[in-house]
């Protein structure tokens, strides 16, 4: 691996040991036509079905709701408290780079904004002429380092000539020229969205290509320490340096994933914007209590939450670092769509950890890129254009939402009535939209949330979100990702629980005396009686 060190010790690195031509393509690709359509193959049904051709139950898709036409009025995009707002609201128009705001950078360094590269307070110890050590700016450090550290691209051994030629003298250095733009692009603080605040910022998509620039090239100062209780402990990592670090192929991967997003934003700079909001939520329903029946369910084994959930609610199965491993090496759903877009990282630079009774909601974040496989066999595929319309607000009209399922080692465990109770309310924040009609949300597209590396059980999983969903008055919308069994499994029980009238209430009450009935007192790793067997048995 190639290793650039920067005469100030900050460290940034050029490329990852790829076989030859492994960037061939990448360089290659013209632009290719827009294809929108995303459906993955099934991933080999289950001998019990094989034979079968649904493909999907429930009510159809056509009729579930997706924005913007299910509500089709937003209030004028203005700042309020609880709403920062980084660019001239009264300059916005449809396809004209927004304005920062204010004109010029403002400087804070205290704990309620993140801190700025660009900020006069980011210092770092240097060597005057008597040996001395005195501060130093470290932003003058960053851009002498990196205006001179593309000079000699020849270094780069691993790469077809061609090919490193096309990195180093033009992705890189417009990547470069777009991180020093800082200070005139970010002008306004941005505030730390921390655990218990109700918060929302909005930046355009150019100002965070920028931050993401800074984040490539590892600038954010007080980012990097991870060990005990450093000043960002509680942020996730920002820095790209751990993407850097090893020879994983997947990074290599994961790396033409965001040089395609660095590539087209510095090509063309784009003219929309995001908004990030965390909401914390201080109440929640009284689950036993809910009188609530089921929303509508359409159930299917093909396609996915990006590709055929446009305009619905796209559930991002979260850690509570939101974006997980995205700057390192972990490359399952969150992680995915972190890199196809983007514009999702930049939350990591300001939102703390996740509570059991808060989220992250992201609207406005475009798809760059277009993938196969997953995990392991994950590839960048090929540029995406992004059909998403436009809000009133010049945002993509995608909303997602990072929610953190519970990390179960143990399988009974997530039977407890506590853990019940904390994934019901963590949906339940995920979905619930303060002063919004029912008739008026979206539905929500989601599927086997938390039930990978995080231990859920699917069954469980889907039965939890749709009492979440029903609770908020949103439809649900489930991918099964190929698991055929599971969508009939998932269909014929949310068919039962419906035909016979349950109550969100009753179906908790059903969940809680599962446990006290199977799981609490199994002698083994897994309950003999599985949980739908026990619904069927007790209705
Ligand atoms: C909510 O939906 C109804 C029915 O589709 C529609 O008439 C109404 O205008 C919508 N309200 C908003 C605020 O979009
Ligand atoms: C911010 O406050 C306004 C009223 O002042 C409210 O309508 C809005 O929902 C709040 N936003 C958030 C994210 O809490
Ligand atoms: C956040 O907003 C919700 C309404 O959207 C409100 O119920 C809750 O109390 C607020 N949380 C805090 C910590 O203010
Ligand atoms: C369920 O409710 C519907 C209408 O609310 C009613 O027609 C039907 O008889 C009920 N079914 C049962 C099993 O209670
Ligand atoms: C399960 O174990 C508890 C004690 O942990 C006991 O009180 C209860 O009677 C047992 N229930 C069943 C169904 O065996």
């Amino acid at each position: 691996m190639m290793r650039y060190i920067a005469p100030c010790g900050l460290a940034f690195f050029a490329i990852l040991e790829v076989k030859r031509g492994c960037w061939k393509k990448f360089f290659d690709i013209q632009r290719v036509e827009c294809t929108f359509s995303n459906v993955k193959d099934n991933q080999g049904p289950s001998a019990k079905y094989a034979s079968s051709d649904i493909t999907w139950l429930g009510t159809p898709l056509e009729e579930m709701n997706r924005m913007p036409m299910c509500q089709n009025y937003q209030p004028p995009l203005m700042p309020y408290p609880n709403h920062t707002i980084t660019i001239r609201v009264d300059k916005l128009q449809e396809n004209v780079v927004p304005i920062p705001y204010p004109a010029s950078f403002i400087d804070t360094w205290d704990s309620t904004y993140v801190k700025m590269p660009s900020s006069k307070s980011n210092m770092y110890p240097v060597d005057d002429h008597n040996g001395v050590k005195a501060l130093g700016s470290r932003w003058k450090i960053i851009e002498s380092s990196l205006r001179s550290s593309i000079t000699n691209p020849h270094d780069l051994k691993v790469m077809e000539e061609a090919e490193s030629t096309h990195l180093f003298k033009s992705i890189l250095p417009d990547m470069i020229s777009l991180a020093l733009k800082l200070p005139k692009l970010c002008t306004k603080p941005i505030p730390l969205l921390k655990k218990k605040m109700n918060h929302s910022i909005t930046m355009s998509q150019e100002q965070i290509s920028c931050l993401l620039a800074n984040a490539f090239f590892c600038t954010f100062p007080r980012r990097n320490a991870r060990l005990g209780k450093s000043e960002y402990s509680t942020y996730p990592d920002i820095n790209f340096n751990r993407l850097f670090e090893g020879k994983n192929p997947r990074k290599a991967e994961k790396l033409k994933t965001l040089f395609c997003y660095f590539r087209r934003v510095t090509e063309k700079r784009p003219t929309g914007l995001v908004t990030f909001t965390r909401q914390s939520l201080d109440q929640f329903p009284e689950w036993e209590k809910s009188t609530k029946q089921l929303s509508r369910l359409h159930i299917t084994c093909k396609g996915t939450i990006e590709g055929n959930g446009h305009g619905m609610l796209q559930v991002d199965f979260a850690n509570r670092y939101v974006g997980g491993g995205v700057t390192g090496s972990g490359l399952v759903q969150e992680e995915i769509r972190f890199i196809i877009n983007p514009e999702l990282i930049a939350s990591r630079l300001f939102t703390e950890e996740l509570d059991a009774n808060e989220c992250l909601i992201i609207i406005g974040a475009e798809q760059y890129s277009e993938y196969k496989g997953y995990a392991e066999t994950y590839k960048w595929d090929r540029v995406h254009e992004d059909p998403a319309p436009r809000d009133s607000w010049q945002r993509r009209s995608t909303e997602i939402v990072a929610i953190d399922a519970f990390h179960f080692r143990h399988y009974l465990d997530q039977f407890t009535p506590d853990k019940i109770k904390r994934e019901l309310n963590k949906a339940y924040c995920g979905f619930f939209r303060e002063g919004i009609e029912p008739e008026n949300l979206s539905a929500v597209a989601t599927g086997n949330w938390g039930c990978g590396a995080f231990g859920g059980d699917p069954r469980l999983k889907a039965l939890i979100q749709l009492l979440a969903a029903a609770e908020t008055g949103r439809d649900v919308v489930y991918f099964t990702f190929g698991d055929k069994e599971l969508m009939h499994d998932v269909y014929r029980m949310y068919s039962f629980l419906h035909r016979k009238n349950k109550t969100v209430g009753e179906i908790y009450t059903i969940l809680l005396n599962y446990y006290y009935e199977v799981c609490r007192n199994a002698s083994t790793a897994r309950p003999e009686t599985k949980l739908y067997t026990f619904i069927h048995n007790s209705l």
